[in-house]
């Protein structure tokens, strides 16, 4: 009744009331990792250097309708991609995406990282971050969404502050956060402390690179 599709990265994503509706900020994920393996994200762009195989393994945390795991699979056939979300309800709707476009991805129950292996090369999430007490919020609008899909504790920060901190330690490669603006400096912060590096900031998406994994 109230699914729906939306465009993200020029497919069509079935969106139920069960996930987050794709924003257009999070193509960017995708930009990002198409960069770290040489790939040209517009046209016309130059490849970039490449730092990373085009086989490489990916991990979209918090993956709501799929739309970030589904799309990296279809750009990057080569990549081997996997998916988790704590939501049953969301990896359904995942599942079924990835059914009609054809993109073979493995989907995880998880609460972020503590059921999945830490065997990835690449680590992506757009996962909740706003708090509850931003006044410039429209809370109306985003009332159709999923709270579990939007909101954190901690200023917005838990769950990302809680993922760096599971892949901190890792041979995780890449990890690439979305979060509001206003809260990058905070992550930065919090990233460098675990031994994290920012390599670049594009819109609300953060490329950190893991010195840990050397
Ligand atoms: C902001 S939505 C993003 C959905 C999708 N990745 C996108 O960009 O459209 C965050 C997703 O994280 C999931 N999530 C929230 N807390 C989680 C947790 N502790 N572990 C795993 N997933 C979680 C929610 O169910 C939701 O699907």
């Amino acid at each position: 009744m109230n699914d729906k599709l939306v465009d993200f990265y020029g497919r069509d994503f079935l969106v139920t009331p069960d996930v987050l509706i794709p924003r257009p900020e999070t193509e960017m994920i995708v930009d990002a990792v198409l960069n770290l393996v040489g790939k040209p994200y517009l046209p016309g762009v130059k490849p970039g250097e490449a730092k990373l195989p085009q086989n490489l393994s990916i991990l979209d945390v918090g993956t709501g309708s799929g739309c970030i795991a589904i799309t990296l699979k279809l750009e990057l056939p080569e990549a081997h991609v996997s998916a988790s979300d704590f939501s049953e309800k969301a990896l359904a709707v995942a599942r079924k995406n990835a059914a009609r476009l054809g993109a073979k991805v493995d989907f995880i129950r998880s609460d972020l990282m503590n059921d999945v292996s830490h065997d990835f090369d690449v680590v992506v999430a757009n996962l909740p971050y706003v708090d509850e007490k931003w006044d410039w919020i429209d809370k109306e609008a985003l009332a159709k969404e999923p709270e579990e899909a939007l909101y954190a504790d901690d200023g917005g920060l838990a769950l990302i502050k809680r993922l760096i901190s599971q892949v901190a330690g890792h041979s995780i490669k890449c990890l690439i956060l979305e979060s509001d603006p206003s809260q990058h400096d905070l992550v930065k912060e919090y990233a460098e402390r675990e031994k994290f590096s920012l390599v670049e900031t594009r819109g609300f998406i953060q490329v950190y690179s893991n010195n840990y994994a050397g």
